[in-house]
């Protein structure tokens, strides 16, 4: 790449300190599945998920989105550098995720169209991109817990499930296997974005690695704006159980994928 500015930018970002979280589900849900599936081939989609994650984060912290200056415990990266940079690196973050699954020859030409098809839909209008739409249009408004539960399933939620049912297309998921990976990451995902509101107000900024306290600064729609800190975690921990009890049933092949379940849920950053 000839462009310096966004070549620094771009290994800043590269270098991020994040929990990893979606790369980490894809891998523990292919395994879920019982077949061999080898980390390697699971590593193109993985990686994938984590930059459109990324590229998420980025714009998200934007001024003309949430305007944060902290983000994985250092400047956001329109901070460190500028909006036009900021802006791009997100942009080509998204190009660069389908490119890694497209190329991928270790899958098969079906199992990449498939995983090109999930994550581009869990990205866009009919999920991460249309919940951040909703999310801005609903600060300084009350609503109601349906339109919230919607916002927080598609801005955050899409992306987590379709780490589950990326990893069902690499494990090569029998049906029934598809239907539950799916339940759990509807349930996990939400759950996660509600534990993200409550963490908001209850963890300081070093533990977050973002700027605490945003949410009601910002006039955000938030689960604890909504129901108060104690119900926002006990509906979270609700979904969080019943995700667990979907895959009660599977073996120990399933034994990472219930660990991060528990991660996801029970964390102050
Ligand atoms: C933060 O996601 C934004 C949400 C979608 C809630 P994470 O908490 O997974 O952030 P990183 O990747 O670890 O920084
Ligand atoms: C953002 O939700 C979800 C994304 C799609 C990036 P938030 O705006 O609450 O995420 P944080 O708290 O800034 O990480
Ligand atoms: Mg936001
Ligand atoms: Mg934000
Ligand atoms: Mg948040």
């Amino acid at each position: 790449m000839q462009n310096t500015q966004l070549n620094r930018a771009l290994s800043h970002t590269s270098t991020n300190p994040g929990k990893r979280l979606r790369p980490q589900l894809l891998q523990a849900a292919a395994r879920a599945t019982g077949n061999p599936v080898s980390e390697a081939l699971a590593a193109a989609p993985a990686e994938a998920i984590e930059l459109i994650h990324t590229y998420s984060l980025i714009h998200d912290d934007l001024p003309a989105m949430d305007d944060d200056d902290m983000r994985r415990g250092r400047p956001t990266l329109h901070v460190a550098f500028d909006e036009a940079t900021a802006i791009l690196v997100g942009d080509g973050l998204q190009a660069k995720a389908f490119e890694l699954i497209a190329s991928e020859e270790q899958l098969s030409a079906q199992q990449r169209i498939d995983l090109v098809a999930c994550l581009a839909k869990a990205a866009g209008f009919e999920g991460m991109v249309g919940g951040q739409g909703l999310d801005i249009e609903a600060t300084e408004r009350t609503l109601s817990v349906e339109q919230l539960k919607n916002i927080h399933a598609l801005k955050t939620g899409a992306l987590i499930t379709a780490a589950l049912v990326m990893g069902g297309i690499v494990g090569q998921a029998n049906p029934d296997q598809k239907h539950i990976l799916k339940a759990v990451g509807d349930k996990i995902g939400l759950a996660f974005q509600i534990i993200d509101d409550v963490i908001d107000v209850r963890s300081d900024s070093t533990t977050l690695g973002k700027t605490a306290g945003k949410d009601a600064a910002a006039g955000k729609s938030t689960y604890v704006a909504l129901m108060g800190l104690e119900a926002a975690e006990a509906a979270a921990l609700a979904l969080y159980q019943e995700s667990v009890a979907l895959i009660h049933d599977w073996g120990t092949e399933a034994d990472s994928l219930r660990k991060l379940l528990a991660r996801m849920v029970k964390r102050d950053s």
